[in-house]
């Protein structure tokens, strides 16, 4: 079957059929699947079966993978690579991180390079008589940014904003070495795509805690009104998951956010992978 890319109709993302990641990907088809990357922010492929070590190794063609705080806790018995995203416990102790990222954000923005992307591989999604739950929701910082006003974007341009390792509610408390280890950091506020070129907003509500020439209470109004606008129904794209999904977004011109709207005995299940990135510009 040749691949196939549909838009979802929302301000971003697009399934990508034809393709089954079990196989062995040739240059064009490939090169086909990261234009598509670049193009819409967030792409998924239904119905896939995939190892462990297949998504690692299709994660790599995007770039080195990325180790994070949840895999030194919570990483596929055997392949470190591999963060297990779940609600499941197994004799007692959790099988992997649950509530990951119920609040918006862009995946490790408070370190120097924060990665390019993220994948999830669904193994198994809570429902409710079929309906299905845990969907995640996705927001465009791109199509966000070019909905701003222009005197707002004059004001915006060129500035940088702290983002801080310890402003994010977390599913578990960070250890003080990890602390220790992530300092605050400064990124442009609006950072320029490395690929399309495309302007998009940077800025979150829990990790920026300040914008460098703004006094501190106008910074918290900017920081809150622009994290409110990025996520505007508008700018939202909406995956329900189904098992066998393999979805991935660009950390550059998309925020996300897991809905938790399940508990056990609802099950969900999920392998994850971070792609390295560059320094934001
Ligand atoms: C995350 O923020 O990486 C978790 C997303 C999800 O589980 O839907």
């Amino acid at each position: 079957m040749p691949i196939e890319i549909l838009a979802t109709g929302a301000a971003l993302g697009a399934e990508i059929s034809g393709v089954d990641l079990a196989r062995p990907l040739d240059d064009a088809t490939f090169a086909a699947i990261e234009r598509a990357f670049d193009a819409h922010g967030v792409i998924f492929f239904r119905g896939q079966r995939i190892t462990p070590q297949q998504q690692v190794d299709f994660s790599r063609r995007f770039g080195e993978i990325e180790f994070n705080i949840f895999g030194e806790r919570w990483s596929v018995p055997g392949c470190p690579e591999i963060v297990v995203v779940s609600n499941i416990t197994e004799d007692g102790r959790p099988i992997g991180v649950r509530r990951a990222g119920e609040n918006w954000h862009s995946d490790m923005c408070y370190t120097a390079r924060p990665p390019r992307g993220t994948m999830l591989y669904a193994l198994e999604i809570p429902d409710l008589f079929g309906l299905a739950l845990g969907d995640t929701e996705f927001a465009s910082a791109a199509v966000a940014w070019d909905a701003l006003p222009e005197a707002l974007r004059r004001k915006l341009d060129g500035r940088r904003a702290v983002f801080d390792f310890t402003g994010r509610k977390r599913a578990f408390p960070p250890t003080q070495d990890e602390i220790d280890r992530n300092p605050p950091v400064r990124h442009p506020i609006v950072r320029t795509h490395p690929h399309t070129g495309r302007k998009c907003l940077y800025v979150m509500r829990d990790d920026c805690t300040g914008i460098e020439g703004i006094e501190a209470a106008e910074a918290e109004a900017l920081i809150a009104a622009l994290a409110d606008h990025i996520v505007k129904p508008a700018f939202v794209y909406r995956h329900q998951w189904r098992p066998g999904d393999l979805l991935m977004w660009d950390n550059c011109t998309v925020q996300h956010r897991a809905i938790q709207d399940y508990d056990m005995p609802q099950r969900r299940l999920m392998h994850r992978t971070t792609m390295g990135g560059a320094v934001p510009a």
